[in-house]
């Protein structure tokens, strides 16, 4: 009984340290279901579209115009991506970029 407890508490302390990685996990299963069709499985760029790696830090708000206005021959996202779905793209994306 007490050895479980224990196990609960280092099981619950791990979890909030967890947090912060748990939107890149959220992102590459939206990416993967959204964007890989085009942009390449695992951000692995096809050479068809935009290497997303490419992105830097401070082009969120070129990320959140372009995903949700459309652009090209990539149609608008708005409506079907929430603002957490945004999040956590970029938090995969920016996880796995060149700089
Ligand atoms: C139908 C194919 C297709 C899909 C699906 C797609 N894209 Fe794209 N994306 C493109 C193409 C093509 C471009 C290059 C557009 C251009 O510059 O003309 C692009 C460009 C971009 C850019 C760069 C735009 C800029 O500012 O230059 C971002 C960011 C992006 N895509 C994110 C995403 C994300 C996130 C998803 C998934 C939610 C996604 N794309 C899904 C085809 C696609």
């Amino acid at each position: 009984m007490h050895k479980r407890g224990l196990g609960l508490i280092i099981v619950a302390l791990w979890a909030g340290h967890a947090l912060a990685d748990s939107d890149q996990a959220a992102g590459a299963d939206i990416y993967a279901a959204n964007c890989a069709v085009c942009h390449g499985d695992g951000l692995r760029n096809p050479g068809t579209s935009f290497d997303l790696k490419d992105l830097k830090n401070g082009e969120r708000a070129r990320f959140d115009t372009s995903v949700l206005e459309g652009k090209g021959q990539m149609p608008p996202w708005r409506g079907s991506l929430s603002p957490s779905d945004m999040d956590a793209l970029w938090a995969y994306i920016r996880a796995n970029s060149y700089d």
